[in-house]
């Protein structure tokens, strides 16, 4: 029966995925969660190297092959229940999966390309990239898109990056260009190619949208926790948030190195001008020289929130995106302060050196 579904070559497995009783093609050869988006269904997942456990879901039967050591973000229940990861996990045999994809995919997940139309250094090491898409999409401020250029690495979508829309779509249900801040990472395939290769009018592929980062429906206040190229998606909600007219009171810590690492700021000093209700940015230093002359504050955001935010903090809703090690530092204290974990959102930028090897 399942061969009638699509033409099926020795190498090929079947992939299906329950409860939505989807049928894929998968091999020995692509992740389940590759196989998944190639197939253009919007599978839950975030870093793809096996740090997130965004993509976790049930093998109900078949045989993977596991690239990675799941037992670091898995629990010792799922475990025992037979979780796996999909980014880390190849198929051996036809597989069942259980995996909520229904209510994932507010947007059409779109596969196209585009040209660059804007590269402009907002800091020395990250870069405001700008492209005109071929095929207009529609996405949620906070969201993600996964691009990769022909050429670069493997030069297909096994290769791609993630990158956080920069840029709310305000009232547009789609957009034909979008931006994103990249930080250069030394020794990366794809920034490196971006920071010394890339030019106006190169083409790119990516697909998208994908992500759970998004402000939720509700009346709390907000502490937004950026740092470096996390301010992306932060800055798209909050500016997706004033067009709405949202009317909650915002905390805006964004962490950086030193002066020259902060950016964005007539943005952000625009967006607190215009906010409905009580606008606080707080930037914060973690290497600033001490003579420099700053007056704000130094050392590392959780260190702040206490003198900042105060004894109110278990009342607001938590939005955090940037490196691994900030969000972790910032969940701790959150989570100490009595901020449930169903009002804590946050985007990790994971990235390669996070692969946790079998
Ligand atoms: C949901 C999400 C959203 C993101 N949004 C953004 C964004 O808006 N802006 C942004 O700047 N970044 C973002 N990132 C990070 C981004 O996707 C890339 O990971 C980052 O740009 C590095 O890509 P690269 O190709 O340059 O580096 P990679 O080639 O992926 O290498 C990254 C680092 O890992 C090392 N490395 C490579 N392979 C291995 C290996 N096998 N084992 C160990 N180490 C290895 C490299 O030397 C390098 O230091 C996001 C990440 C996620 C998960
Ligand atoms: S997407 Fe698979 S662990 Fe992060």
């Amino acid at each position: 029966m399942l061969s009638r579904l699509f033409q099926r070559s020795s190498s090929d497995h079947v992939l299906e995925i329950a409860p939505s009783g989807k049928i894929l093609k998968t091999n020995a050869k692509t992740t389940i969660l590759q196989a998944a988006l190639d197939q253009a269904i919007a599978f839950p997942h975030n870093c793809r190297v096996g740090g997130c456990a965004t993509c976790k879901c049930k093998l109900l039967s078949g045989r993977v092959r596991e690239m990675t050591d799941k037992s670091y973000v898995l629990s010792a229940a799922e475990l025992k229940q037979g979780y796996i990861l999909a980014c880390q996990s190849v198929a051996l045999t036809d597989v069942r999966i259980e995996v909520d994809i229904a209510t994932r995919s507010a947007h059409p997940v779109v596969h196209t390309s585009g040209v660059i139309t804007a590269l402009e250094p907002m800091t020395h090491d990250i870069l405001r990239v700008e492209c005109r898409l071929k095929d207009a999409a529609a996405y949620t401020a906070g969201q993600f898109a996964e691009v990769y250029v022909k050429g670069v690495g493997a030069g297909d979508s096994r290769e791609s990056r993630n990158y956080s829309f920069s840029a709310a779509p305000g009232v547009r249900d789609k957009v034909d260009t979008v931006e994103f801040f990249i930080r250069h990472v030394p020794g990366g395939a794809f920034t490196d190619w971006l920071f010394k290769h890339a030019k106006l009018g190169d083409e790119i592929e990516g697909h998208g949208p994908y992500g759970d980062f998004w402000l939720r429906p509700g009346t709390a206040p907000i502490v937004a926790v950026a740092g470096g190229s996390g301010l992306a998606p932060v800055i798209a909600m909050l500016e997706q948030a004033r067009a709405e007219r949202i009317t909650r009171d915002v905390t805006l810590f964004f962490g950086a190195r030193s002066q020259r690492d902060l950016y964005c700021l007539s943005r952000i000093e625009q967006l607190s001008n215009q906010w409905m209700a009580r606008f606080e940015f707080v930037p914060v230093l973690s290497d600033e020289p001490a003579n420099s002359g700053w007056t704000g504050l130094r050392g590392f955001i959780p260190q702040h929130f206490a003198s900042v935010v105060g004894a109110r903090l278990a009342e607001h809703h938590a939005y955090l995106c940037g490196p691994p090690p900030m969000i972790d530092a910032c969940l701790k204290v959150f989570t100490d302060s009595g901020i449930a974990a169903e009002n804590t959102h946050f985007d990790k930028f994971l990235d390669r050196s996070h692969v946790v090897a079998m």
